[in-house]
């Protein structure tokens, strides 16, 4: 069974005196315990909205939220505030992008440990500050007890995405959702904490979201990855599979964006055209259709649904040809 089943999920925002603007349209998915799915798109896609609807944190003006949220057998999108609350702390854990606003600067790193160890786990003070210096230690802060002590402002960027992870990790959570976590970060700092990420989750057996724009990072982490173009899901498939075969024209720019290897000396990237400014509504035709190489009439005129298409789910009427497909090989 599911640990969390995304059913239908919609987010349409609405303002006096504009227009709705649907953020996220009809996205399903769903995560195994122990799973560690990705959620791919360029900026604007719709990623963040649907993390934030699904963990309850999207203001309740202004925000229609519609479908079903499943986490084991509960409903999440119908609790009250209070229980999404105590689930949230107890069983659902975030990351996000940006560390230090993430972390409260007048507060000690230590009391933001140990304040969600004695709440959720019901530890006394000294307990939880023996865990909490066990737990920066687990992601590899050195100096722990010290560091109990100090303010965030006293770290690095990649420092605080840490004391984060440590702090989403503290209630042992069955899920973690990452949206972004090392956007912020140097690049080399950006590898040390993905593979901090993928060690914890795969120890501890905690199923994990990983939300991100760039296709490098879940290759090399997400058994499962969704491509979300315009709010949607264009393209769902086992990383393999994803790599090997993308079958979605966006899909398959995203891979030919990011830089090889083993490409030949000079060769340009081959970025995608346009920019999701561009989009046509999914009402009319295809979103990507203004930017895809393989857009014919049908595109236009013709909203693609999401189907079961050679070992995947694609929502494309012209889906890149097989012999066309970039390799694993080459990333
Ligand atoms: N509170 C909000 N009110 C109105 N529009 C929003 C709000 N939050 C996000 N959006 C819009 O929803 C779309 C998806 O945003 P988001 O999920 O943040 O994208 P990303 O894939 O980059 O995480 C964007 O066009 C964004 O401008
Ligand atoms: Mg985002």
């Amino acid at each position: 069974m599911a640990l969390l089943d995304v059913r239908d999920l919609g987010v349409v925002f609405k303002r006096k005196g504009t227009r709705p603007f649907t953020a996220v349209d009809g996205v399903s998915f769903s995560v195994e315990p122990g799973q560690t799915v990705g959620l791919v798109g360029e900026s604007g896609s719709g990623k963040s909205v649907t993390s934030l609807a699904l963990m309850g944190l999207l203001p309740k003006r202004g925000a229609e939220i519609s479908g079903s949220v499943t986490f084991e057998d509960t409903e999440l999108l119908t609790l009250s505030d209070k229980q999404l609350r105590d689930r949230r702390g107890r069983d659902l854990g975030m990351v996000f992008q940006d560390p230090l606003s993430s972390l409260n600067p007048v507060i000690t790193i230590g009391l933001q440990i140990t304040e969600v160890l004695e709440r959720h786990r019901g530890m006394s003070r000294k307990e939880a500050r023996v865990e909490a210096a066990e737990l920066l230690d687990r992601v590899g802060l050195p100096d722990p007890q010290r560091r109990l002590d100090e303010y965030p402002h006293q770290h690095s960027g990649g420092m605080r995405q840490r004391v984060l992870i440590a702090i989403a990790l503290a209630c042992r959570p069955k899920l973690l959702i990452a949206d972004e976590p090392t956007t912020a970060l140097d690049v080399t700092i950006q590898a040390q904490i993905l593979s901090l990420l993928s060690d914890l989750v795969s120890e501890t057996d905690t199923a994990l979201i990983m939300i991100t724009h760039d296709l490098g990072i879940v290759a090399g982490l997400c058994d499962n990855v969704n491509v979300m173009y315009g709010g949607r899901i264009v393209e769902r498939a086992a990383r393999h599979d994803l790599f090997e075969r993308s079958r979605h024209p966006y899909t398959h720019g995203l891979l030919q964006s990011i830089p090889r290897l083993n490409a030949p000396r000079g060769e340009p990237l081959t970025p995608i055209r346009g920019s999701v400014s561009d989009n046509i509504e999914w009402e009319q035709g295809c979103a990507f259709a203004p930017r895809c190489p393989n857009a014919t009439d049908v595109c236009w005129s013709e909203p693609p649904e999401l189907k079961a298409d050679d070992g995947r789910m694609l929502r494309c009427h012209n889906p890149v040809a097989l012999g066309d497909a970039v390799t694993e090989g080459a990333l």
